[in-house]
């Protein structure tokens, strides 16, 4: 009798401090691969985070409440022990340009070493997303700009409130 084949859960770590159209790329498309995707959000990582954890996690289950597969979770300390104790065999982690390259395989050979069974998968970045970052995007609307396209939308709504900017902007102040 055929047994049934195991199932994979994955892990996509991160600060997502805001989720840029960049994470949803990748976990539309990660969320393919495995039976289940947990995107876990950091505790504690960036000391002043924008958002808190209780809003990063409304907004991840605004934007990825139409993906039955896909889970929204927190976690502290090691991603390897909390990847063990969520059952997940992968780490999915997504690279944008050569310049992630050297920190993701620094990070990914070091989790090896602390739980070998658990691997760590690389997917590259969609490339109409490859210069997108959460950082990036604080930037631009904190100064003014415009970052249509770069957010989903229901996250440059809560941007915009956080930064108390209009719609639009990308104008010029006259000096
Ligand atoms: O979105 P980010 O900031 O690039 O995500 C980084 C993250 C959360 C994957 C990384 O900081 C992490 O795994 N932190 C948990 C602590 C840990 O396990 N550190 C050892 C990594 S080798």
């Amino acid at each position: 009798m055929a047994t049934k084949p195991p199932i994979v859960i994955a892990i996509y770590p991160g600060s997502f401090d805001p989720i840029t159209n960049g994470h949803l790329d990748l976990i539309e498309r990660g969320s393919k691969l495995f039976d289940r995707l947990i995107v876990s959000i950091l505790m504690n990582g960036e000391k002043a985070p924008l958002f808190s954890v209780e809003e990063r996690v409304d907004m991840l289950r605004e934007v990825l409440s139409g993906y039955s597969n896909v889970e929204i979770d927190h976690f502290e300390g090691l991603l390897v022990d909390y990847a063990a104790y969520r059952g997940a065999s992968v780490l999915l982690r997504g690279i944008r340009a050569i310049s992630d390259y050297e920190k993701e395989l620094q990070m990914a050979l070091m989790n090896r070493r602390l739980r070998p069974e658990i691997e760590t998968l690389f997917m590259m970045a969609g490339e109409a997303h490859s210069f997108i970052s959460s950082r990036l995007v604080k930037e631009i609307i904190g100064l003014g700009g415009n970052i249509a396209g770069l957010v989903p939308p229901s996250v440059e709504v809560r941007l915009r409130k956080r930064f108390n900017t209009a719609k639009a902007g990308g104008q010029q102040t006259s000096r």
